[in-house]
């Protein structure tokens, strides 16, 4: 019996596979502008990262992370987010103990959920983020977003709309969980199991409750707004305003309080509705946090992140047309060996073309010509090599132009230079012993 794919994850070929590379590379361009540098973490982590960081209250901790015993009975967890990891690597190699703070980092990999598949909603998927630590300001707050903003019009997804909300500071916090605390418990009798441990965990979390009955329930919840100290409620006004000066749109959103413990302050998410009208949760989120550091058994200091969703990024980008002519990678020399004596010089010519910076590829099959050619157009090359006996005694080659049709015989020495020529690319200043330009 053939072997599946585990429920929940999927396999990224082809095109999409293409556009993953795409979107991937453009986001690190972007991070790259911002002086944001790579990092790396592992994929598994001792599961009580995940328990300090991103809290027993989130859901994520109590229903959907991957964790299992190793052979030494150590509790270890498929990372289900990357911040916690990224504190975890900022803490564990004193990449704070400097006076160029922020530390600013980008990441991209697979991250594991257990939750219900459904559109949009994989038990793997890939998350591209960043995160800026070791500076509490509002400018640190912006910039990321500045940077979500023109990665996501980079892409073309101008039409973006920008969710943003503040939790606070400590003490508006825990005057809001008191005044949520009073109010549900009129109401906990009627409420899911969920939101019990909930409201005794963390009350915050009841209001993300996905149950219909519970979320009417919710709307008439007291809001943050209201329990905000005049520090929180400044500095909150303070990033909108930077928002305006920056003609960055957003929506303030007094709904939104994200799904994970850490946050503290600004916090964010982007949504996207394709034209067809899809919708496929969030793209991205993200938002301030100020005690991930010290939970992690690092200094006090206050960080700023947010993580994109690379599948649904390409969702929304697929369904919208975005990716056509952005992401065209066709093979531009299609080397054609007729019969077993050609195989060795097209291999070596073919490496030689991929070594001068051009996508080659070489047919490796005994079929005719005419069927080589075909390959040829398939793979949308722009030139073919075409080497027979004739070639490998001459220790030559025939270069034909795809689209006129042209053919010219080409000394295999100088096939490179030629090449370049046809392409229009500069192949060398004049010094090389090529003399192209006079043939
Ligand atoms: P999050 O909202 O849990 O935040 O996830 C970020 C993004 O990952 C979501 O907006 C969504 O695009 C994508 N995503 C989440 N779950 C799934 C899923 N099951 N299938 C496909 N895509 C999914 C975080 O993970 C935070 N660490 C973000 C952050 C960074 N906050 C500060 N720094």
């Amino acid at each position: 019996m053939a072997v599946n794919n585990v429920k929940g994850t999927r396999d990224i070929i082809g095109e999409e596979a293409n556009a993953f590379n795409y979107i991937e590379n453009l986001l690190k361009q972007i991070c790259e502008l911002f002086a944001y540098n790579e990092v790396r973490p592992p994929v598994l982590e001792h599961t009580e990262l995940f328990v300090r960081g991103v809290g027993e209250s989130s859901d994520v901790v109590r229903k959907e992370m991957y964790t299992f015993l190793d052979k030494a009975e150590r509790s270890v967890t498929l990372r289900p987010e990357f911040t916690a990891g990224i504190m975890r690597l900022i803490v564990q190699n004193k990449l704070l103990n400097t006076n160029e703070l922020p530390f600013k980092a980008y990441y991209v990999g697979p991250v594991f959920r257990y939750e219900r598949p459904q559109l949009g909603r994989y038990r793997q998927f890939s998350q591209f983020g960043v995160e800026a630590v070791g500076n509490n300001s509002p400018e640190i707050d912006v910039e990321t977003i500045a940077l979500a903003y023109t990665i996501l019009t980079s892409l073309n997804l101008e039409n973006v709309s920008i969710r943003i909300n503040t939790l606070g500071d400590d003490e508006s916090r825990e005057n809001y969980k008191k005044a949520l605390k009073a109010y549900f418990a009129q109401y906990l009798d009627q409420m899911c199991q969920d939101c019990h441990s909930r409201y005794e965990l963390n009350p915050l979390r009841i209001l993300d409750c996905k149950v219909p009955e519970d979320q009417k329930i919710v709307e008439g919840a007291p809001k943050m707004k209201d329990f905000l100290s005049e520090n929180a409620k400044n500095r909150f006004n303070k990033v909108l305003a930077l928002l305006d000066e920056m003609s960055i749109p957003y929506v303030v959103d007094d709904t939104l309080v994200r799904g994970l413990d850490y946050y503290s302050e600004t916090v964010y998410e982007f949504h996207y509705t394709s034209s067809n009208g899809t919708n496929y949760g969030a793209i991205g989120a993200g938002g301030h946090y100020d005690k991930l550091v010290a939970e992690i058994g690092g200094p006090n200091a206050a960080g700023v992140g947010f993580s994109f969703g690379v599948d649904r990024l390409y969702s929304v980008l697929r369904d919208d047309n975005l990716l056509r002519g952005r992401m065209d990678n066709p093979v531009e020399i299609y080397v054609m060996p007729m019969g077993e004596i050609a195989k060795p010089l097209a291999m070596q010519v073919a490496t030689e073309l991929r070594v001068s910076g051009y996508r080659t590829d070489m047919c490796f099959e005994d079929v005719k010509l005419g069927n080589m050619f075909k390959r040829a157009e398939r793979k949308g090359a722009s030139f073919a090599v075409i080497i027979g006996e004739n070639e490998v005694n001459n220790q030559e080659v025939i270069i034909k132009n795809m689209a006129t049709q042209e053919q010219i015989n080409c000394p295999v020495e100088r096939l490179t230079c030629k090449v370049s020529e046809l392409m229009g690319d500069e192949c060398c200043d004049g010094e090389c012993q090529c003399h192209h330009k006079e043939n």
